[in-house]
């Protein structure tokens, strides 16, 4: 769906952002990208989306080079992309103009623009939605994510969607982003957050402008710590986990749910118990 070949990043400022990038995102896959502030994955992320062009190599969208101006609609159908901050992609004071801006852009008549619309809206669980400016962030995030949809696209890049919702929000959008996945959605997902990045099929680090790494979803568990060191954010009991095997107490966590970690906990200590038991005997 995606390639990135060779791929760099320089801004006006001179400010190479990123280098020699190779990354390929297949259709229907769900990619995640972590890593620290200013490692580059929003400069990625625009790249991927084809809303900026390399400075050298190329990124290739369903057969399409981005380079190429020419491109910029057809590929605004291919590839849509969602921002941090739903508030720099909603313009209008009607949440339906929002939504039918990206085809009245490319030459879709008004009664289709329309139609589509209302279909999005009811599907998005929106049709309550009027002005943009009355919703809240969570709310406006959803009316973004709708007017990307509204395009068609068989991708969509995510740039951090959850950062700026409050916990509720930051669930709706990230059951929504599941939902596009199931549906057939190709997903790239950038983000810090370990419970997001639970749903990627894999993970992409991102380090100083360059990839340094990837990690399978099933791999993920053996590789907490080098996450951690690029920029992925651990929930607190993860965190003890890693202080306690840090200290010499390994307690194997195959799946990741408190309840689950409370009986790898119980299994740890009666353990031990066993083993004083035997000792004594
Ligand atoms: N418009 C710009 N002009 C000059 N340099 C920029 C610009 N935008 C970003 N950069 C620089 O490029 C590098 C990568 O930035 P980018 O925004 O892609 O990082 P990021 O990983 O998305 O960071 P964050 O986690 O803060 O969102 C950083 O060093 C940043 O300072
Ligand atoms: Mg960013």
């Amino acid at each position: 769906m995606i390639q990135a070949k060779g791929v760099d990043y320089v801004y006006p400022s001179g400010k190479q952002a990123l280098s020699g990038i190779n990354l390929e995102v297949a259709r229907g896959e769900f990619v995640a990208v972590v890593g620290h502030n200013g490692s580059g994955k929003s400069t990625l992320a625009g790249l991927l989306a084809g809303l900026e062009r390399p400075a050298r190599g190329q990124i290739i969208i369903d057969g399409i080079n981005t380079r190429d101006k020419k491109n910029f609609l057809v590929l605004r159908k291919k590839v849509g992309m969602v921002f941090q901050n739903p508030e720099n992609q909603l313009v209008f004071e009607k949440v339906k103009d929002d939504i039918g801006f990206g085809l009245k852009n490319i030459g879709f008549p008004q009664a289709e623009i329309e139609t589509r619309t209302a279909e999005i809206s009811r599907k998005m669980r929106i049709e309550s939605f009027t002005g943009s400016f009355e919703l809240s962030m969570g709310q406006k995030q959803r009316v973004a994510i709708a007017s990307v949809i509204a395009m068609g696209p068989d991708c969509i890049i995510f740039d951090e969607p959850t950062a700026m919702l409050d916990p509720k929000g930051k669930k709706d959008i990230h059951n929504i982003i599941i939902e596009l996945h199931k549906q057939g959605m190709t997903i790239v997902y950038v983000t810090n957050v370990i419970d997001e990045v639970l749903a990627a099929d894999r993970i992409i680090i991102l380090e100083n402008g360059s990839i340094s790494g990837e990690v399978k979803r099933e791999e993920l568990f053996d590789n907490v710590e080098r996450l951690r060191g690029a920029g992925l954010e651990m929930p607190v009991i993860m965190d003890m986990l890693f202080r306690l095997k840090q200290r010499g107490v390994d307690i194997i966590v195959k799946r990741w749910s408190i309840d689950a970690v409370v009986e790898n906990f119980i299994s740890y200590i009666n353990g031990i118990e066993n083993q004083n038991n035997l000792n004594m005997q």
